[in-house]
């Protein structure tokens, strides 16, 4: 892992990245884990350049670092709605996202994720207009998000499913598994299950970073 890092992905992490992931390990220390991981970070770009990604939702923000990825990834009409209940910690990535001019892409809400998808249902204009959606928020949501998000992405579209390993807790007995670990990895475990039985997407679980799982829909014509 360490030479994968060193050869290949701290020579490529983009300037600005390297600066907001050090002013989060500045301020919030340990919990700078929550950004993204520079290798998951490289593929999540590469991949949104490869499906010509324009429009998407980012659901768990913090200090910016796959958002940041994600907006100089899109050309420059991209669009990301981006949300967020903490907007202190988007605010300490903020100085970073304005560096690389990159601002103009951002429509960040400072909210609950669950409310802003019903929202954007509701106005019955966004369905089937999403190209990506990369969903690192709260893990008991998961499954709820997954309902909305296979109805705002479009069919070919791609949901994100981040830190679905937790830890490399759900491959371990409970017993095994830190107090602390054991409510989320029982949410992530549940997705997880739900995700490998679900028709309406074809699926790959990605082993970088904390899990990443891609989602693809699939047209009611198609099978996986
Ligand atoms: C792991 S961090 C996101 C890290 C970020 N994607 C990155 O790479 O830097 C999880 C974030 O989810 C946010 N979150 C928690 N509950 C949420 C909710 N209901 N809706 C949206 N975001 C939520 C937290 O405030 C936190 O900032």
């Amino acid at each position: 892992m360490q030479y994968i890092l060193e050869t290949s992905c701290y020579p490529r992490e983009h300037e600005l990245l390297k600066q907001l992931r050090e002013a989060t390990v500045e301020k919030y220390q340990y919990w700078s884990i929550m950004n993204m991981p520079v290798d998951e970070g490289l593929l999540l770009s590469v991949l949104l350049k490869i499906m010509n990604a324009k429009k998407t939702l980012e659901l768990g923000v913090f200090t910016g670092y796959s958002l940041l990825t994600t907006a100089l990834a899109l050309p420059a009409d991209g669009k990301i709605t981006a949300i967020d209940p903490d907007k202190e910690a988007y605010e300490v990535g903020l100085p970073f996202i304005q560096k690389a001019g990159v601002e103009h892409k951002i429509d960040f809400f400072h909210s609950d994720a669950f409310s802003v998808l019903k929202d954007l249902i509701n106005n019955g204009k966004e369905e089937g207009s999403f190209d990506f959606a990369f969903v690192d928020a709260d893990k008991k949501n998961y499954i709820n998000y997954h309902e909305l998000l296979v109805k705002l992405v479009k069919v070919g579209g791609i949901i994100a499913y981040d830190n679905t390993l937790w830890f490399g807790s759900v491959a371990e007995p409970e017993e095994t598994v830190a107090e602390t670990l054991r409510p989320d990895r029982n949410h992530v475990i549940k997705l997880n299950d739900f995700l490998a039985g679900d028709s309406r997407v074809e699926l790959a679980f990605v082993s970088i970073g904390d899990g990443l799982t891609l989602c693809r829909r699939l047209a009611s014509t198609e099978t996986n």
